[in-house]
This record gives C-alpha cells, structure tokens and sequence, in this order.
C-alpha cells in the first residue's frame, strides 16, 4: 500500500476522487459549513452514528460527495489509540476488491501520533499474505491518501509510520511463510538481499564458521535437522564509525517440533511462528533502509530447526557455549535460549550500547502476560524505560518482569555450569535468567514476544510485532549518541 499525505479541507475532501473515503469523527465534533460535516453531524443528531472509536456508518454515492464510499467512523477521543481502534474496524472494507483508492480524513486538528497510528492500522488491516497463495487474493488497494488540516506539522510523523509499516509487513510476510518455505536458508537469502538497500551489508556465516566461533549450544539445536543451519550478520550504518551500535538478536527457530522433548500435535504448526523474532529484526532493517537515521545497529539472526533425529542432542547431553560455559540440556525443547546465548555472546564483539533479543521464547510468558503486551526483561533501568516509552508510543505495548537472581536458583545443574532449564513455576523468568548468565556487563534487554509475534484461532497470522517498539526505541537513540567504549576492540574488516 501507497501512502500519500496531503493538506485537505473537509470541503476538498467532498470533492476528492477515491472509491472510499473514510471520515475519522471524534466524540464532540464541530461541524463547519461543508456538506461532510452537515452529513456527519445529521448521523450524530439522529442517534445513527455514535462517535465511539470502531463505531461507523457506510453510505453508498453520497449526494455532493465524489467518492464512490463513504465511511462515517467514530474516532473516540482522536488520540493514537482510539484511531487505531477505529480503523481496525475498516478491515473487510479495506480488503475488498473493488477498492483501489482510498483516503482517511480527519475532521479535526490531529493528536499527536494519530497521524501515524492511522497509516501503520490502515496497514495492518489491509495486509494479505499471499507467498503461498494465489496473487489475485492479494489486495486491491494500492493508494491510501491521509487528509490532514495542516500536513507540514505531522510529515515526520507520517514518513516514519509510511517505512514502519513497510518494515512491519516485512516481517508479517517472513514469518507467516511455513517452514518449507522459510529456512534458513532462504532466512539467509532475505537478510542478503536486504543489503541491496544503502547502509546496509549483510554476512552468513554456515555451520562450519559457526563450529569454528565454539557456538557449542547453536550447534546442538541444529544438529537433529537436514536444514543446515545460518548465523546471519546484518549491519546497518547511519552513523559514525565512532558511535557505539545497538545490537538485536533474533531468535530464528525456523520450526520447532521440540526435539527429542517432542511437543504435542495440536497447534504444533503454529511453531512456524517460532521465527517471530528474527523476522522483526528483518522487517527493522527494511524500516531503517527506508529512514536511514543517523544510528548505528546489527542484528543477529541465529537460523536453524529444531527436530528430532537420530544425530538430535538428548536431554542430559552436556553442551560446550561460546563463553565457555557448559549447559546441561535436560530439555531439548528450550531451545531458543540455546541458540541466543551464543548469538549474544558473539554481540560483545560489537562493544554495543545496548543489545536487545526478541525471542518467542516460552509459553509461560503467554500465560503471565496474553497477547497484548510483550514480557520486557532488562538489566538496566534506563534501557527498560526507554523501551516502555517505544512501546507505548508505538502502540506495540511491553511489561517489565523481574530478574532477582533468586530466580536463577532452579538452573543449577550437577554435571553442567547451568541447566537449560528450571521448574514450571516462573518459566518466563527463569529463561531470561539463563540468558543473562550470557550477557556480560553490556546493558541487555530481552523481548519475550510468545504472546505477541502471532495470533492464532481464526485470525491465525503473524503480528509483525515487536517492529514498532524496537524502530520507536532506535530513532529515539538518534537523538542520543553514544560513544564506542574506549576499550572497544578494532572493528573487524567489512563484510564483502
Ligand atoms: N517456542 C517455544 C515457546 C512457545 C511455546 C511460544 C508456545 C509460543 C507458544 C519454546 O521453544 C519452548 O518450547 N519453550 C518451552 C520451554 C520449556 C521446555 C522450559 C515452553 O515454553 O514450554
Ligand atoms: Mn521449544
Ligand atoms: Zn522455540
């Protein structure tokens, strides 16, 4: 979908040509003298629209109005979430057929991220997947015109919602793809083609260098699949060498059956989604090649599967990490805290202000936290408000967790430095505690988005989240430099 912001008068919007326009009405509107206010404000006074956030009333060739549709939607108070509320409700109509062009006006001055949360919803309500489908299913609308009362005031606003949402489709297509069709290898593939964009440059590393850097516990995972594994390097440069980056790490099981701790069957398919993580830190890339802000980040992609086999690691095989530590594997289905220990391990290497990992990590985090917000888990209270802020302004919510290090108790292991796992109890606590053993002293976040990356049931899809709360957190960080460490070691040749 196109977006095009534009100055429009509710007078100009009558005349605008589109197959639908969508009037956003808050609750206490002020009609002025056009026939659109007229309009709505009938539909008000006679009780047949009600100006909550999702409420609308559809009107076919509307007399005086050139646009074939027009929808009159409550909007609530106009802020970001109400919109968002009330353009989610346009899904059917946005997606059908007929509708090529549309347009969104506002009929009052607009609340700060409204503007925003409108393009990113439009999207995100628009979105088909269609990679193993038939093309013609692919939506029809290709041009979405924001109406606005002045368009200077919210350009920045809109152009960084236009490249989010790019990012986030991005992402809901790579994860939505099963997993015959999103390998590693072909997760690879999609990283390298991301570095045709400027400012970026992309590295793959194959199961002999990953062998080589002593990733012991990435190597176990993989070793019970035939997909060869991928560690994926992507890096992109906006800012001076000198700047410290932000390092994000995404959990990419490509499929997890669980291993030799085989799951249960139902909703096994839904371990497609298990990629969630890695897919974000892709669709952040895609966002960033879009906006090119002045900030530097890698990101991290450990690719592989996780399946049963006659070479799989066992429960009670112990593994050697890259930090050196040795993990009793007593459950082959934790794996994702396997492949990022060493992944982050490896992040050190970067001297970064922050890493952030964004894992769809345990089902004890759908049970604490459900779908709406992501389990936030961070050594620093300033890296943890800053992605609380990112979050909230990105109306992709998260929820600080604690990591008292009593938690860590239940990880203690007597053939192993740690176990890969502790208890039921706390379970989402207890894997960012094994993480954390990895960490060092760089501030650290971990982003569990079990509840979040997808929906299941009906609506079965990829959410594309967190990709608005890590690319709120990284433009916030333009504006925030921070020097590379003195100590930092001499950055390594670029990749070719
Ligand atoms: N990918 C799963 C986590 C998951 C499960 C996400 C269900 C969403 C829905 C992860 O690899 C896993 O299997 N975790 C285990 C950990 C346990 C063995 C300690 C879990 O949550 O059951
Ligand atoms: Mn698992
Ligand atoms: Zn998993």
């Amino acid at each position: 979908m196109n977006f095009e912001l534009k100055t429009l008068s509710l007078s100009a919007a009558a005349a605008h040509k589109c197959d639908l326009l969508v009037l956003l009405v808050p609750e206490g509107f002020k009609p002025q003298a056009d026939d659109l206010s007229t309009l709505a404000a009938a539909a008000i006074k006679q009780g047949d629209l009600e100006p909550k956030p999702g409420k609308l009333l559809s009107i076919y060739t509307p007399a005086g109005i050139a646009a074939r549709r027009l929808v009159l939607l409550g909007c609530g108070n106009g802020g970001a979430h109400a919109v968002r509320q009330a353009v989610l409700a346009l899904a059917t109509t946005l997606k059908t057929r007929s509708i090529k062009r549309a347009a969104v006006v506002f009929a009052m001055d607009c609340a700060a991220g409204a503007v925003g949360a409108a393009v990113c919803s439009m999207a995100e309500a628009g979105y088909v997947y269609t990679a193993t489908k038939p093309k013609a299913e692919a939506p029809a609308l290709s041009r979405a015109t924001l109406g606005v009362t002045d368009d200077a005031a919210v350009q920045q606003e809109f152009a960084t919602a236009a490249a989010l949402a790019v990012g986030i489709e991005y992402a809901r297509d790579w994860a939505n793809r099963p997993a015959n069709h999103a390998t590693p290898t072909l997760i690879g593939d999609a990283a390298k083609a991301l570095a045709k964009h400027a400012g970026i440059q992309c590295k793959l590393h194959g199961p002999a260098q990953v062998a080589k850097l002593g990733m012991g516990a990435f190597l176990a995972v993989a070793q019970g699949s035939d997909q060869a594994l991928r560690f994926i390097e992507l890096r992109y440069d906006g800012a001076a060498r000198a700047q410290a980056p932000v390092v994000l790490v995404g959990k990419g099981i490509t499929f997890d059956t669980g291993g030799i701790s085989l799951k249960p069957a139902a909703e096994m398919d839904e371990m497609k989604f298990d990629m969630g993580g890695a897919a974000s830190v892709l669709g952040v890339f895609r966002a960033l090649a879009e906006i090119k802000p002045a900030i530097n980040v890698i990101g991290l992609i450990p690719a592989c599967e996780n399946m049963p086999d006659g070479k799989a690691v066992k429960p009670g095989d112990v593994v050697t990490s890259m930090s050196g530590q040795t993990i009793e594997i007593l459950n082959t289905d934790a794996e994702g805290r396997l492949v990022l220990c060493d992944a982050l391990s490896y992040a050190a290497r970067f001297k970064p202000a922050a890493m952030i990992d964004i894992a769809t990590l345990t089902g004890a985090c759908v049970v604490a936290l459900g779908g709406l917000r992501s389990g936030l888990f961070a050594s620093s209270d300033e890296l943890a408000a800053r992605l609380v802020a990112a979050g909230d302004a990105a109306l992709d919510p998260c929820w600080r967790m604690p990591l008292d290090d009593e938690y860590a108790e239940g990880l203690k292991s007597n053939f192993a430095d740690v176990a890969n796992v502790a208890g039921r109890a706390g379970g989402a606590i207890t894997a960012a505690k094994f993480l954390q053993r990895f960490v060092g002293d760089i501030p650290w976040a971990h982003l569990d988005i079990a509840g979040t990356a997808w929906k299941g049931g009906a609506a079965k899809g990829a959410t594309g989240r967190p990709v608005g709360l890590l690319l709120h957190y990284l433009l916030g960080m333009a504006g925030a430099p921070t020097a590379r460490r003195k100590t930092a070691a001499p950055r390594r040749a670029r990749a070719a």
